[in-house]
């Protein structure tokens, strides 16, 4: 999701879209899984009345969330094909090295080939099957090319950030060198702590990925925002290690999760999402979704809530689980495991990650 001011026309767009579907007798996954990325209340009559019927219908599906109606198209834009040096922006007090661990591990993890099967540069792999007309492929190179730590927010842009002033965090790191202008290969990651607001974080969004304006930092940058909603709303952005009140009722349980924190192992799987996302559209002009571009449903929208094989209808999916009852579905560097949600692959036309059954 890329748009916040846009998500209220992508959820009537979805509902009629899910309608259609359901006309169909086809469930769209997004209808009957937990909504994380925007608001639960308008998704909630949706999902409750479908549930029983996506999973009546899952075990004839040949692939998760696989559907001929769902027609992702190439819009001529660029992929990011250079290998990639993120640029990360610590910002709150909240943040210390043991919750900044996992997020490091995850992130250089993406190229690092010597993970166990199933791993997060074979989760990566599906994002680059994506090319643009230049016939480049999406990078498998990742690397950390410099870290700011922004502890004291009043400083800087105050608790409570803006869309816009999350672009002026980076036009503020940016302007005090503390991280570089780095058009051919940057992508910028702003990762605001527990305690720190977002507009529209919880109630629309959970993370959003865009591209900057030259009249704020200067220059057009791919940048992605993702914040810690552990103590915000994880039953909103960290399902499902935090289950929704709503979805109590049905059973469902919340995950341990495998770093053992719910706010920053639920950003996790957001960051993956929003980085599958910005690699196929970096400037909201290549793969997605949809007619209007100002609402485009990408990647990993389409595979929200799906996380292993069967998944979909308010069900993660088979995932793995270790000693200690902890769920996992790929192994990253330094013994890290991760659960991150699938994303479309455009090969078979489907939600793919690297734990599937088949
Ligand atoms: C590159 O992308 C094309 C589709 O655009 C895909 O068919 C091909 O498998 C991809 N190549 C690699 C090496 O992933
Ligand atoms: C943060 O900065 C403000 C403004 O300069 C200052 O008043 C405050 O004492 C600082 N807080 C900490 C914890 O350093």
């Amino acid at each position: 999701m890329s748009l916040t001011s846009s998500v209220k026309m992508a959820q009537s767009s979805i509902l009629l879209m899910n309608l259609l579907l359901l006309s169909f007798q086809i469930v769209l996954l997004r209808a009957a899984t937990p909504y994380p990325y925007s608001n639960q209340q308008q998704q909630q009559p949706l999902k409750l009345q479908h549930t029983q019927q996506s999973s009546a219908l899952s075990a004839s599906k040949r692939y998760e969330g696989s559907s001929d109606l769902i027609h992702l198209r190439y819009h001529m834009g660029p992929v990011l094909s250079s290998p990639i040096n993120l640029y990360l922006i610590w910002y709150g007090r909240g943040w210390s090295p043991s919750s900044q661990a996992p997020i490091r591990d995850f992130l250089l993890s993406l190229s690092d080939p010597r993970s166990p099967s199933p791993s997060v540069s074979q989760w990566w792999s599906t994002v680059t099957l994506y090319s643009d007309q230049t016939l480049s492929n999406v990078t498998r190179t990742f690397t950390i090319a410099r870290e700011a730590h922004i502890r004291n927010t009043s400083l800087s842009r105050g608790d409570s950030l803006t869309r816009l002033s999350v672009q002026q965090v980076i036009a503020d790191s940016v302007g005090s060198r503390s991280i570089p202008v780095d058009h051919r290969h940057g992508v910028y990651l702003v990762l605001t702590s527990r305690e720190v607001r977002v507009q529209e974080f919880c109630r629309a969004v959970c993370g959003f990925h865009y591209f900057t304006f030259p009249s704020i930092v200067g220059h057009t940058l791919p940048y992605a925002w993702v914040g810690d909603s552990g103590a915000q709303c994880p039953d909103v952005c960290a399902y499902p290690f935090a289950v929704p009140a709503y979805m109590a009722g049905s059973g469902l349980k919340a995950m341990r999760p495998p770093n053992a924190d719910v706010g920053v192992d639920g950003m996790v799987s957001v960051i993956a999402h929003e980085l599958a996302e910005l690699a196929t559209n970096p400037l909201v002009n290549a793969w997605y979704a949809g007619e209007d571009p100002t609402a485009p449903t990408e990647i990993g929208d389409l595979c929200e809530g799906v996380y292993g094989s069967g998944g979909g209808g308010g069900y993660t999916g088979e995932v793995a689980r270790d000693g200690g009852g902890r769920r996992f579905n790929v192994n990253g560097r330094n013994g890290r495991r991760f659960l991150v949600q699938w994303v479309w692959s455009p090969v078979i036309r489907a939600c793919r990650g690297p734990n599937a059954i088949d």
